[in-house]
């Protein structure tokens, strides 16, 4: 996917600073930290895109915020987006998660991983399973993982064939298969109805 700008989306208005026209990502924020206090947590942000969910959880009291994208141009905007809201706890970095992560996050733990509309992106399913393996090692012992995919119409656990673009559709039981024991709650999206959001949750 390279540096492709087309694929910087969302809308980033953040409290009363309007910094960018595009998708209003709102919904599925509010969904994810509904009731959620998100003072003093840590949030990792994977395909960070443009930074809303990661500036939105600094400007919503996160204590340190990491977007990661493989996109050098979407990372470089966000990071003008984090200055220009002056926040100097969010840290974008730019990767590829498939090979690896930035040398500054091995290590980390966090409260909450948010996966969102990337699984799809990926190669093949040995992609994704590889990419799970190391999300589920930033968890912190009661932190949650949350993921949106594109769930395949024929309800297989997953498909190149089933939609448009060859993109790599995810039945949210393929999570449930991949983590047994842990907690895992699927729910629609209620920005686009071809999404479901999976939430993990550790303990
Ligand atoms: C459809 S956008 C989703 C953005 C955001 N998570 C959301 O839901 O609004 C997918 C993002 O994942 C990034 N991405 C795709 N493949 C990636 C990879 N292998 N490593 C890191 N980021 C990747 C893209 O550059 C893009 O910004």
């Amino acid at each position: 996917m390279g540096d492709n700008t087309s694929l910087a989306y969302q809308q980033i208005h953040i409290g009363d600073k309007f910094l960018w026209k595009g998708q209003d990502r709102g919904r599925d924020y509010e969904q994810i930290f509904a009731d959620q206090d998100l003072r003093g947590k840590y949030v990792l942000d994977i395909g960070s895109n443009l930074g809303y969910f990661s500036l939105r959880s600094a400007y919503e009291g996160a204590a340190q915020v990491v977007g990661i994208d493989i996109s050098e141009v979407l990372v470089r905007k966000a990071r003008e987006f984090a200055k220009n809201l002056d926040m100097c706890n969010v840290h974008f970095f730019s990767a590829d998660i498939i090979k690896d992560f930035p040398c500054g996050v091995r290590g980390m733990k966090f409260d909450y991983v948010l996966c969102l509309n990337v699984l799809h992106h990926l190669r093949d399913i040995s992609c994704v399973k590889r990419v799970l393996r190391v999300l589920q090692s930033f968890i912190s012992g009661s932190g949650e993982m949350w993921f949106s995919v594109v769930i395949p119409k024929d309800k297989r656990l997953w498909s190149k064939k089933s939609i448009p673009k060859k993109r790599l559709a995810i039945a949210p039981k393929f999570f449930k298969h991949y983590w047994p024991n842990f907690y895992c709650s699927v729910m629609p999206s209620l920005s686009r109805k071809s999404r479901r959001l999976i939430q993990i949750q550790v303990t």
